[in-house]
């Protein structure tokens, strides 16, 4: 069922493979359109089978890769960046080492900087001199957090520090670890939307509650990602079972 609500174009997939292979295929016309582009990308359970796919085309179908600039949307703070709970590790194994993305090619926050303030505001100025994100691609949080943008009385436009929710810390990612993380650092969401294009996925049990409120077509703080019915070019990816 693909139906347009109010300028989010919303399509209902009937399992994971399915939400996964349609992901995919938006960020392979995404790049056949724009080689140059710019990914900014989440990590997470949500888009990992849609990165594999990705991956998959690009190599049968030898893709060029060499221009596909990626922009990792967020990151833990006080975490060594070989962790396997981080999600620089996350991007390296399955996007950058996988597809040999050059590394002036890759721009991410680093989980161990000194002063995350200080690394936020450089991940600033290197997403302004980039320009425009071609292709957002944000998963729906248990808490409806987007990238690390949580639930709150306000939402953040830039890229800033976050004082993680206790939902956000049994994040699954962080089960993976025994450092205890409670700081992470994230796009704003003026960064988000000022995105060309969003893709918004949905999946998983975990999220019916979040993306049924997001569904009421509200843009409220206590639910991130309901900023996105803001923008002009949205695909919410969701798994029939949420509904
Ligand atoms: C974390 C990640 C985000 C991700 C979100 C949802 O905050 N750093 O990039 O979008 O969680 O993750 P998941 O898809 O695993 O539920």
């Amino acid at each position: 069922m693909n139906k347009l609500k109010q300028g989010i174009e919303l399509i209902e997939t009937k399992d994971f493979e399915e939400l996964s292979r349609i992901s995919a295929e938006v960020m392979v016309e995404c790049l056949r359109k724009k080689p140059d582009s710019l990914f900014c990308l989440a990590t997470g359970s949500s888009p990992a089978r849609a990165y594999e796919i990705f991956v998959k085309i690009v190599n049968e179908e030898q893709i060029d890769v060499s221009k596909l600039r990626i922009l990792k949307l967020d990151e833990w703070w006080g975490i060594n960046e070989n962790d396997p709970s981080t999600c620089e590790y996350f991007i390296q194994t399955r996007i950058i080492k996988p597809l040999n993305i050059p590394t002036q090619n890759y721009i991410g926050f680093n989980s161990d900087a000194l002063d995350a303030n200080v690394e936020c505001n450089r991940i600033a100025q290197i997403v302004q001199q980039q320009g425009a994100i071609d292709l957002c691609i944000l998963g729906i949080g248990k808490n409806g957090h987007l990238g690390l943008n949580e639930p709150g009385v306000c939402l953040i436009p830039f890229p800033h520090v976050v004082e993680l929710s206790e939902r956000t810390k049994t994040h699954d990612m962080l089960t993976r670890t025994d450092v205890t993380v409670n700081y992470g650092m994230t796009l704003g969401m003026a960064n988000i939307i000022a995105s060309k294009k969003v893709l918004f996925l949905a999946a998983g049990d975990e999220k019916k509650a979040s993306f049924e409120v997001f569904l009421e077509g509200q843009v409220r703080s206590d639910l991130p990602a309901s900023i996105l019915w803001l923008h002009p070019n949205a695909i919410c990816v969701f798994e029939s079972k949420l509904i």
